[in-house]
């Protein structure tokens, strides 16, 4: 047995299973410079865009909100949507069809391996968001979608992950949500070497 297997947070636990999904993907971000100028930033952005458009119905979902109470208040679509606009860029389009589309069924358990990709990525935000001031964005024009949570990053973070750990899942639905992380990185790693790598 493995430690991530003993773990028992389930999102240590699915951190440590994309950790090296995740750290590629830091590593594409960061080596194009997507912060060295609003031209390469705007890349990013959509990137973000397409990523969060995958996953913006789970938002709405009834039994999702009863597992990760305040997941409405989480959504960062439209928060994309305006940097782009601030920054007069278009709204992307993508050939791939959606991850979770209009009026499909959710598969809960690989939703809440997607949405942790999501929430996680709000910690690497506030990195970026120390980026973003360097080529003159703020949460008021460009980089809304990289502010940090009323109560704080961590805190916003403790309380989803808390959450998260405490759905009660078949060791067969574990698996779904292992997987759904994993899906979700690579979609945004797909995205990256399409439109920054
Ligand atoms: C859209 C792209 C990204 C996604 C989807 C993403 C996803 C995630 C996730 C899921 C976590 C939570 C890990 C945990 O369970 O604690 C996380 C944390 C973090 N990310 Fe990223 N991330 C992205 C980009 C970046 C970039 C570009 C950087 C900077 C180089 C970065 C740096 C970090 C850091 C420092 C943390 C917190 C430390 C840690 O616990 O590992 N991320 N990110």
């Amino acid at each position: 047995m493995t430690t991530a297997i003993l773990e028992p947070s389930r999102a240590k636990r699915l951190k440590a299973s994309t950790h090296e999904t995740h750290d590629r993907l830091d590593r594409s971000i960061m080596s194009a410079a997507s912060f060295a100028s609003v031209e390469a930033y705007g890349r990013f952005v959509m990137v973000q865009y397409l990523f969060h458009r995958d996953i913006d119905v789970l938002y709405d979902d009834e039994r999702l909100q009863a597992l990760l109470p305040g997941l409405t208040e989480r959504r960062r679509l439209p928060l994309i949507a305006a940097d782009l606009t601030d920054l007069g860029f278009p709204l992307p389009e993508d050939e791939a069809p959606l991850a979770f589309p209009l009026g499909g069924i959710v598969d809960i358990p690989a939703a809440l391996g997607w949405l942790y990709v999501a929430e996680g990525s709000n910690m690497g935000a506030a990195l970026l968001r120390k980026e973003a001031a360097r080529i003159g964005l703020s949460d008021e024009h460009g980089a809304r979608h990289l502010a940090p949570a009323a109560a704080g990053p961590a805190a916003h973070w403790r309380a989803f992950t808390a959450a998260l750990d405490a759905v009660e899942l078949t060791a067969e639905e574990e698996t779904r949500a292992a997987a759904g992380a994993k899906a979700a990185f690579m979609r945004v790693q797909v995205l990256v070497d399409a439109r920054i790598g």
